[in-house]
């Protein structure tokens, strides 16, 4: 039997990964869906299949919901991921796992009192062939021990509700989270310099930024952010290591040769660029989820992401190099990572 998903967010995110759960996977459908815009709502189960319903609180509570995907508003995903896993009930989590440091140590606290994993955070450049290729190369030593890691994360251009700290936190936490991953160690601090601002910006936006972390093991990292780029989606990643450097390579494009130049095209949206990582996420979920268990990312991670957010947005205020402050790592979420 299918796992039997209830959707609570029906935006666009909601709407992506619900468009994946009913063409893509294999594996599951849509029998719940729930927004605040009750129309949203409507319009989405429709399209899926589903039953509309008023509250996360009642797609988590339905009998036939085996598992839920929580893709509402960041500061609304801690109420429902609790709600889930109070229920015994898989849920995947799109980042952040939780807006708030606390909250993220009670789901934690929840999830490892129930005592099998049931959270996965929607982290999914894990999931991208071209960043598990780089992570198989430093795990195997290829490279020698990690020294430095230098990355950028360029968007064509943001709206003019995007503030200078959802730099960090909507946009550099994918960073975060996979340098933990790749490095296999916690980023311990944070500094962000901040250069001459571009001149197609908002007056508000501090844009770009450059952010410094430093790892457990002394991993230096730089991660330029720069939101207004204009020429299109751009994400590095640079590995130095003792004996060699490791980078990602460009999404593959075929090379144009006219009127006496040669020309790739960049991605410009980062769907685009992380399709396939999102089908390759989703059917893990579902995969695991169909155990009763979850798998990649775990609430660990989520929790890591918002406490080096906290940290870098501390940093962007004061100008100073801030520690982050996170609890020693439960047993329960030791072992590999995925
Ligand atoms: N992994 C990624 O790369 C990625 C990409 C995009 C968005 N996201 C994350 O997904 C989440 C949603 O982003 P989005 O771009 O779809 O936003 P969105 O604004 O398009 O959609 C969010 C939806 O949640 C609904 N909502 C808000 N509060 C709710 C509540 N209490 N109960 C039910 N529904 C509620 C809103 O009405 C809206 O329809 C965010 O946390 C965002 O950071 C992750």
């Amino acid at each position: 039997m299918p796992l039997r998903v209830g959707v609570i967010g029906a935006g666009m995110i909601g709407q992506e990964h619900t468009r994946r759960l009913t063409t893509v996977v294999i594996g599951a459908e849509v029998v719940a869906v729930t927004d605040l815009a009750a129309d949203r709502a409507g319009l989405l189960a429709a399209e899926a299949g589903a039953r509309p319903h008023a509250s996360g609180a009642e797609v988590v509570a339905r009998p036939d919901v085996d598992a839920v995907l929580v893709t509402s508003w960041g500061p609304t995903h801690a109420e429902y991921v609790l709600a889930a896993v109070a229920a015994g009930k898989p849920v995947f989590c799109e980042k952040p796992l939780a807006t708030d440091a606390a909250d993220c140590l009670r789901i934690l606290q929840a999830e490892t009192a129930h005592g099998r994993r049931l959270v996965q955070v929607g982290f999914m450049r894990r999931y991208d062939d071209a960043y598990r290729r780089l992570k198989r190369l430093v795990d195997a030593g290829d490279i020698g021990a990690p020294l430095i890691v230098h990355c950028a994360h360029r968007n064509p251009t943001v709206p003019v509700s995007y503030t200078s700290e959802m730099a960090m936190l909507d946009t550099a936490i994918h960073e975060v989270d996979v340098l933990r991953w790749l490095l296999d160690e916690e980023i311990v601090s944070a500094q962000v310099l901040t250069p001459r601002p571009t001149r197609r910006r908002f007056d508000h936006l501090q844009d770009p930024q450059l952010m410094l972390f430093e790892t457990s093991g002394g991993v230096r990292v730089d991660v330029e952010v720069f939101v207004n780029c204009q020429y299109g989606y751009d994400i590095r990643c640079e590995v130095v290591g003792e004996t060699g450097v490791a980078r990602l390579p460009d999404p593959a494009r075929p090379a144009v040769r006219q009127d006496g130049r040669e020309g790739v095209a960049v991605v410009t949206d980062w769907r685009e660029r992380f399709g396939d990582a999102f089908d390759a996420e989703i059917q893990a979920w579902v995969d695991a989820a169909s155990a009763g268990t979850a798998t990649g990312p775990s609430a660990w991670d989520g929790y890591a992401a918002t406490a080096v957010g906290d940290a870098t947005v501390e940093a962007l205020k004061t100008g100073e190099t801030v520690p982050v402050d996170m609890e020693p790592r439960p047993s329960f979420y030791s072992g590999a990572q995925q």
